[in-house]
């Protein structure tokens, strides 16, 4: 049965009061249940902070590999939040959102006894048992951007990212501003059965005034490539009266761009293009009028992440959903201003 981690970082915390406490000549630490720390005989102070760092611990991060610039800056982000904080982090990317490469290597770090495991997950569903045998082996899983489902919340002990759902709302009520008459739109989706495409479409379709018309949705596999074929296809299918896409993600919006200004079209005016994510290209392309609106889906929580981890470590109970703030942005104005203060990725 393999030693709670939790045990390990108590006692760490009483191992450092009692010899704090002996090098200080003891020392009044009050009475503590003895029991409870394995301190025989000794005051322990079990008040004591746990150790504000991972150091000497292993953590297990099934990732989803190179997708584009929103991915590597989170996957870098939560690697490096990590690796500061005294982790030893090993890495486990996949290839083409292949989930098989992403169970085996699940159960090789629960195998490994790893110390925590981070899950961003190709596929929401499918994680049942592999989430059980962490349960069982007593590694607290820490959802990274990904959902799965079912939601189990006794399987996991928090999800961090934006809301998604908010996210797309907030893009769908800029959507109704610019057209108070409704428009002929498209939707670009990322693959099937990736947890954020549904909370997308779920806050975009709940917030779209109904004199919209959607004329059709497809993924694109979050690609350029395939965003520019797939919107190339819908304009010609649809002799070109579309006068919005919602991309959910900026790679796809990019792809939308140089679909339209291959039909003759000029993006930002005939037809607005909104994404989501708010790399660096996007905000280029806005600054130059060819997206017309970038929801932020912020990356950079693997500091908060971190945090989630020391605090169960430490038997504290942690929020379920970890939201991260996100901005929205507008205009080429507003672009250009997150450029100029150095935005990087
Ligand atoms: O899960 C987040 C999504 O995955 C991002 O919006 C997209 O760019 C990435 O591939």
């Amino acid at each position: 049965m393999r030693k709670s981690i939790r045990n390990v970082f108590m006692a760490a915390a009483a191992g450092v009061s009692m010899v704090a406490l002996a090098a200080c000549g003891g020392g009044d630490a009050g009475t503590t249940d003895t029991e409870e720390s394995g301190a025989e005989g000794t005051d322990v102070d079990t008040s004591a902070e746990c150790p504000a760092d991972l150091s000497g611990l292993t953590v297990g991060f099934v990732a989803v590999g190179p997708e584009g610039g929103w991915r590597d800056a989170n996957e870098n982000n939560v690697q490096a939040a990590f690796k500061e904080a005294g982790a030893d982090v090993k890495y486990a990317g996949t290839a083409d959102n292949d989930q098989a490469n992403q169970l085996q290597a699940f159960s090789s770090f629960v195998d490994e006894g790893v110390d925590i495991i981070l899950l961003s997950a190709t596929e929401a569903t499918g994680w049942e048992t592999s989430l059980q045998d962490a349960q069982e082996a007593e590694i607290p899983v820490i959802l990274i951007d990904r959902m799965i489902d079912p939601d189990d919340p006794d399987l996991y002990v928090q999800r961090l990212a934006p809301n998604n759902e908010e996210v797309a709302a907030n893009a769908a009520k800029w959507a109704n501003e610019q057209f108070p008459d409704g428009a002929n739109y498209v939707v670009l989706e990322g693959p099937s059965g990736v947890s954020v495409v549904n909370e997308r479409n779920n806050g975009w379709d709940s917030t779209i005034n109904d004199n919209f018309t959607k004329l059709e949705a497809q993924t694109a596999n979050w690609s350029t490539e395939e965003g520019k074929t797939v919107l190339s296809s819908m304009l010609k299918s649809h002799n070109n009266d579309i006068q919005l896409v919602f991309a959910q993600n900026d790679e796809m919006g990019l792809g939308a761009v140089q679909a339209v200004e291959e039909a003759g079209l000029k993006p930002g005016e005939d037809v607005k293009i909104i994404t989501i994510d708010g790399t660096k290209p996007a905000l280029e392309a806005l600054a130059e009028g060819k997206l017309s609106l970038v929801a932020e889906y912020n990356p950079l929580f693997g500091a908060d992440a971190v945090q989630t981890a020391i605090a169960t470590l430490c038997g504290e109970e942690v929020e379920k959903n970890f939201i991260v703030q996100s901005a929205i942005f507008d205009s080429p104005e507003a672009a250009k201003a997150a450029l100029d203060a150095g935005r990087d990725f």
